[in-house]
């Protein structure tokens, strides 16, 4: 690996970041992955974006359906980013704790932040693509205290 790639990884590794599973359902059957890659795009339309990696299960669906949804995890559901992380969990991963709209797509109750958006755009970058959508509809918890990951290990924000 040249300098330069070890060095970005390194960097990364300093970079904070909040965990989220990005949720679909397709064809009744509900999809999710967990992602640190997710920021807000602009307030004009209200949009955000989601890089997927290619090899993700569900990155050929998502290029698909008409809504994902960007669950911010809570400090309390670092089980819930462990699960959608593992592949051998797929069997597990939505029976509990979640509301299964398959009109649109599935929300995590008691995360931090659900944002319902509708897909619109993709594009293909290397070994992922930038999905972006519109908000539709946002839900929040009172308490902020979100899941955060950094340097490889979940943590938490000191205010
Ligand atoms: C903390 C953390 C953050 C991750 N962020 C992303 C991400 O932003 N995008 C992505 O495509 N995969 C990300 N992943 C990897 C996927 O969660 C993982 O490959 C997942 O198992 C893929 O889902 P699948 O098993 O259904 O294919 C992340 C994993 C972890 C543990």
């Amino acid at each position: 690996m040249s300098d330069d790639i070890e060095n970005f990884r390194l960097a990364m590794r300093r970079v904070a970041s909040t965990v989220n599973v990005i949720s679909i359902c397709v064809e009744g059957r509900p999809m999710g992955i967990t992602a640190t890659a997710m920021s807000a795009l602009s307030m004009d339309p209200a949009s955000l974006l989601v890089c997927i990696n290619q090899a993700a299960s569900l990155h050929g669906s998502l290029a698909d359906v008409s809504h994902f949804c960007v669950n911010v995890l809570h400090r309390s559901q670092e089980g819930m980013a462990r699960m959608f992380a593992d592949s051998r969990q797929h069997a597990l991963r939505f029976t509990e704790g979640w509301t299964v709209d398959c009109e649109r797509a599935p929300r995590l109750m008691e995360a931090q932040a659900s944002i319902l958006c509708r897909r619109t755009d993709q594009h293909r970058f290397g070994t992922h693509s930038i999905f972006i959508g519109v908000v539709e509809e946002v839900a929040v918890r009172d308490d902020v205290d979100p899941l955060v990951y950094l340097n490889g290990f979940y943590g938490e924000v000191a205010a």
